[in-house]
């Protein structure tokens, strides 16, 4: 179970990298050129030995399996959890720290979970219209800039950065300690420092431009 949910785990943890990156290229500031290509790319790759948005709805079943996989896990592990409380095996310092762990996780993954849902609403499926009006749908580069021209916007998506990085930051050294690299207290420092520069990276690279569309550095 729990390696279950390390490997999902860090499967998002990648799509997540992946996705931050192409993000990045609104930094371009080139009236969402390279940003709406990248779009195109995802919706077209191996086009037309593949059918048109063929790969695009394999990525998007595998992401899918991924995530249920990851909270059902989650909340297998939860209920185990639940069911060893007073337990010879659980001292009560022990118990309180693994339970802080757990709750903080908890909270942090409702709200991701809500943040995902809200998310493709506004950019995927475009039925929360952010920041415009028309009946019509906008590219991905105007939609980015019509949203995140809203201060209240970009405190939702401050708001669901952090409770991502926190997540991520405790998921991604748990799920290293699980699949067996955590031998050592030095591999334990190495993990403990990667998992802060994961989550920091995310978190700076998810928010830069939100701020700078707010700002009027970008659009
Ligand atoms: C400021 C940060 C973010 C921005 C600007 C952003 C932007 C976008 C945009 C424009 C799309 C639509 C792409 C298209 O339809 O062509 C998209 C899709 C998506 N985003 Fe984000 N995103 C951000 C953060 C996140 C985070 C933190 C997550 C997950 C926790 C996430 C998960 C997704 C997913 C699952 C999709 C759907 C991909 C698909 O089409 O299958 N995004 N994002």
């Amino acid at each position: 179970m729990k390696a279950v949910m390390a490997v999902t785990g860090l499967i998002l943890v990648a799509f997540l990298l992946m996705h931050m990156f192409g993000n990045l290229k609104l930094l371009l500031n080139d009236g969402g050129v390279e940003f709406n290509a990248y779009a195109n790319i995802l919706q077209n790759l191996f086009y037309p030995v593949l059918p048109h948005m063929f790969f695009l709805w394999c990525f998007r079943i595998l992401l899918t399996a991924a995530v249920v996989l990851h909270i059902w896990s989650a909340v297998k592990l939860a209920d185990r959890r639940h069911r060893n409380v007073g337990s010879k095996r659980y001292t009560t310092r022990r118990y309180m720290e693994q339970s802080y762990a757990a709750r903080t996780m908890l909270w942090g993954g409702i709200i991701i979970v809500l943040f995902v849902i809200m998310h493709l609403l506004q950019f995927t499926a475009q039925v929360l219209k952010f920041g415009y009006k028309t009946g019509s749908k906008l590219d991905p580069y105007h939609a980015v800039l019509a949203g995140f021209s809203q201060w209240w916007v970009v405190l939702i998506y401050f708001v669901s950065m952090v409770a991502v990085c926190v997540h991520i930051s405790h998921g991604f050294y748990s799920a290293f300690t699980t699949l067996g690299a955590n031998t050592s207290p030095k591999a334990r420092s190495v993990l403990l420092i990667l998992s802060w520069i994961v989550a920091a990276l995310l978190f700076v690279g998810f928010m830069l431009p939100p701020f700078l569309i707010l700002f009027g550095v970008i659009g």
